[in-house]
């Protein structure tokens, strides 16, 4: 029973849960027209769901996905929310934000970032607004503790390339290291790291990466290589490496969740326990995350470049050679845009074209629900100004990611809400508000059977 399961491969499982009138996505079922972006949870839709983790290879069409906000150096000091914008209201302009959120993140003694989670939510996650095609990136975290409670922070691109270090909360002395090609599954890819108490201790976590090799550093200290020429699959004729620009990931979420598989739970460390030390002293399980640093790859040209807007892709193959560092904006004037319209919605755009249409199609995958009304709700938290959206359908999108990721923000304005306090859900029930890092234990769970 393995339990290392690519964080992209996982979202795409989640489609084999009913979310009800959402258009699922996968290699051989691409998004219909009118809802052209596959989202990372394989599920169709407009707006955010043709930002961060829109899959080109899964939607309308390769440029369906909104063009990806270019690498940028950037040091990151973990010591305010200022740079951080809710996924309900960001619309793909990087420098606006270094950080988009999903959960509860909290500022702890105006030194750090809590990434929280509450008992019985899925925890907390903040994507980079900016993608790295190869560079150097670290982060200085304390992890979260207790069995069941997961750490993780990872690079991942919408394809589902991977590099990850995670922390199990059972064992505070080990980092488990992993990558992923295109979110293909292979059980001989991950290794640990061994090192003083995460949970007590600062260290420094770093990823270099080149179109050669993954160096996993700690505290300066390289603890793992692997290169790319020992990746190559003869079967299937590729590189099984990681190479296409990435966004980075923070997160705590719940592998020991009782929804979840035991295989899962197991890896996890056991049950989780809501009721844990950390929960009972201050209302939640955190990971303490002080500062991150972005350096971009220096290539002045071909795999690696960063010196125009944007990456796009222009093969399905979606390998080194199909990426396109070029100028193409990479903002939406509202949530009913995408890559194939990117004004759409807009306030000068014609209005016939946000008609009935737009407000029965997704816009914020993960982060709110579907159904009549939150097109709206989420509209409403773009500062676009629309005002007669705004009114009866605040408390969904907007109250669900003011109050964290638990059930109650699963409020889909047709009372269809089955809260079963707070749990993943899988196998036909709807789930809600999950953040990425969540659906996956879910799936890897169903993976596992
Ligand atoms: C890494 O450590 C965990 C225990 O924390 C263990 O279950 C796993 O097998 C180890 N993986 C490798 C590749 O050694
Ligand atoms: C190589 O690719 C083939 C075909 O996609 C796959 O079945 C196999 O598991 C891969 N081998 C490894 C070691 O990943
Ligand atoms: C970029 O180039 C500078 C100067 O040559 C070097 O110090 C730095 O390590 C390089 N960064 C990366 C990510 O390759
Ligand atoms: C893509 O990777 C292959 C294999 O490592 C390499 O030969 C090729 O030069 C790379 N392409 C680009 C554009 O970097």
């Amino acid at each position: 029973m393995r339990s290392f399961v690519p964080i992209g491969a996982a979202l795409l499982g989640i489609s084999s849960v009913a979310l009800a009138a959402q258009a699922k996505c996968s290699l051989t079922q691409k998004c219909p027209e009118s809802a052209p972006c596959c989202s990372q949870y394989g599920e169709c839709g407009v707006g955010a769901y043709c930002l961060g983790g829109c899959d080109p290879r899964m939607s309308f069409s390769l440029d369906a996905c909104v063009p990806e906000p270019q690498c940028e150096s950037r040091v990151m000091k973990m010591d305010s929310l200022d740079r951080m914008i809710s996924a309900d209201k960001y619309l793909g302009d990087a420098s606006e934000a270094d950080w988009v959120y999903q959960g509860n993140p909290l500022v702890y003694n105006d030194e750090a970032v809590l990434l929280t989670m509450p008992a019985k939510s899925v925890g907390t996650v903040l994507s980079s607004t900016v993608y790295m095609w190869y560079g150097n990136v670290k982060a200085t975290f304390k992890t979260s503790r207790g069995a069941g409670v997961i750490t993780a922070f990872i690079l991942m691109s919408d394809v589902k390339d991977e590099i990850d270090y995670e922390f199990v909360g059972a064992d505070l002395k080990i980092a488990q290291t992993n990558y992923y090609f295109q979110g293909i599954l292979d059980w001989h890819n991950s290794g640990n790291i061994s090192l003083s108490d995460t949970y007590e201790n600062y260290h420094t976590y770093e990823i270099q990466w080149t179109p050669d090799s993954i160096t996993w550093l700690v505290d300066g200290q390289v603890g793992r290589v692997k290169k790319k020429s020992d990746t190559w699959n003869a079967t299937s004729n590729q590189w099984e490496f990681p190479q296409t620009p990435s966004r980075v990931g923070l997160s705590i979420w719940p592998g020991g969740a009782s929804s979840n598989a035991q295989g899962t739970i197991d890896w996890a460390g056991g049950p989780i326990d809501w009721n844990s030390a950390d929960i009972k002293n201050y209302g939640y399980d955190f990971a303490t995350f002080k500062d991150v640093e972005i350096e971009c790859y220096n290539a002045s040209s071909g795999a690696g470049t960063n010196n125009k807007v944007s990456y796009t892709f222009n093969n399905i193959a979606a390998t080194n050679n199909t990426i396109v560092n070029g100028k193409d904006s990479t903002v939406l004037k509202s949530f009913q845009g995408t890559g194939l319209d990117m004004d759409a919605g807009s306030s000068s755009a014609s209005s016939s074209a946000a008609g009935s249409s737009a407000t029965d199609t997704n816009t914020v995958p993960g982060g709110s629900s579907s159904g009549p009304g939150s097109g709206p709700a989420d509209n409403s938290g773009s500062g676009s100004g629309s005002g007669s959206d705004s009114g009866s359908t605040t408390g969904t999108a907007a109250g669900c990611s003011s109050t964290g990721f638990s059930q109650s923000c699963d409020s889909s304005g047709s009372g269809s809400s089955k809260s079963d306090g707070g749990r993943v859900a899988v196998g036909g029930e709807r789930v809600f508000g999950a953040s990425a890092f969540a659906v996956v234990v879910a799936f890897a769970g169903m993976l596992m059977l």
